[in-house]
């Protein structure tokens, strides 16, 4: 049986097309200050005209496979974490494999919305501890600006575009980055308080009828807020005692990128000081599950995270459904 999880190589990739604060005010009644000050956000990217979440994919991927030193046709599993698929079938794992140039892969697309990088990640080690020789690929990627209604600024101002990616494979004692351990949690009960309910199948829809608010991102803020903070808190809690870590030994917390009041708030919970908390919520917005492979990513190639640093991973999302990870570098 596996028990060590390497990641091989890490890739990201935003659109170039970038919105700023000041170009929404233009759209919506909104000001570049209340989305600063609430948000942490000044800018986002956003996809082009046929520029779909599978073709971001194979951008982080590729980077992510050439860092790890590999084909495509190395790959054994892909998996992709996405609420915004480029079609309900087939799967994007499925069109991401097609474009990456291969065949006869395992390729599956995991929902938690902006917990789905870690629910992949630990989809990834279930592969790797049934087939030790593993190599999976771990993408998210997220179109979120086609699931924005650009009429409401409670929401519109909030997400952005993106994908990030990484390559896991087995390992040997010793070699790093190695994810140490994770956790998952999720509570349906409180589903409708963040939904993209339009286009499912418990909703009927005619022909020719028009789409309505549904079909894109409804959230209640303040409610959302409060979850994410109380739950991804709870859950590093219990994966840091679990593993006998103490909060001290924690280098690097990186957290989704929601908002940075939440990461603040989370790493003020834990007595982590700001310099150890990376951030890029100022330049991307949320990008759901792209959130944190993205940072991760930039984190990593910006040296921000150093080989031998303790990184402590959280998310949390609509589902609700949140997680914790360790990875040792
Ligand atoms: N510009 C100006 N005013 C605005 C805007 C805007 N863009 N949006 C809302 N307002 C107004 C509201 O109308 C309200 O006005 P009122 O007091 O006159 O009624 C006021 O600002 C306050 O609104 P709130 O929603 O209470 O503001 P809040 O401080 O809670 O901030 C925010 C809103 C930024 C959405 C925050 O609640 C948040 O970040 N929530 C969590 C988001 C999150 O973590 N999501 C999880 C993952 S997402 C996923 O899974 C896809």
């Amino acid at each position: 049986m596996q028990t060590n999880f390497i990641i091989r190589g890490f890739g990201h990739y935003a659109p170039e097309r970038i919105l700023t604060n000041a170009d929404l005010e233009k759209i919506v009644d909104t000001t570049d200050e209340w989305i600063t000050t609430r948000t942490g956000i000044k800018q986002r990217h956003i996809v082009t005209e046929g520029e779909a979440a599978s073709d971001m994919a194979l951008k982080s991927s590729l980077a992510a496979l050439a860092e790890a030193g590999l084909e495509p046709g190395d790959l054994t599993h892909i998996v992709v974490a996405t609420f915004t698929p480029d079609s309900m079938i087939p799967s994007t794992a499925c069109v991401l494999q097609h474009k990456l140039g291969i065949k006869g892969q395992m390729c599956i697309d995991v929902s938690a919305a902006c917990s789905g990088f870690l629910y992949a990640l630990q989809t990834a080690r279930g592969y790797l501890t049934l087939d030790p020789e593993a190599k999976v690929l771990v993408v998210a990627s997220e179109v979120i600006s086609r699931r924005t209604n650009w009429e409401d600024r409670s929401t519109c101002v909030l997400f952005g575009d993106a994908s990030g990616a990484v390559v896991l494979t087995g390992g040997d004692e010793g070699e790093t980055p190695r994810v140490m351990d994770m956790k998952l949690a999720a509570d349906g009960s409180l589903g409708d308080l963040l939904s993209v309910h339009g286009g499912g199948s418990a909703y009927s829809y005619k022909l020719g009828e028009p789409v309505g608010e549904e079909f894109f991102v409804q959230m209640q803020g303040r409610e959302t807020f409060k979850h994410a903070v109380r739950n991804m808190t709870s859950i590093c809690e219990a994966l840091l005692e679990e593993n006998g870590v103490v909060k001290e030994d924690i280098d690097v917390l990186l957290t989704h990128q929601a908002n940075w009041r939440i990461i603040d708030a989370v790493g003020r919970k834990f007595g982590i000081v700001p310099e150890k908390v990376f951030s890029n919520i100022d330049r991307y917005a949320n990008t759901s599950a792209a959130s944190i492979p993205v940072a991760l990513s930039e984190a990593v190639k910006t040296a921000f995270i150093k080989p031998g640093d303790l990184v402590l991973l959280t998310s949390f999302g609509g589902g609700f459904t949140w997680g914790s990870a360790l990875v040792r570098f």
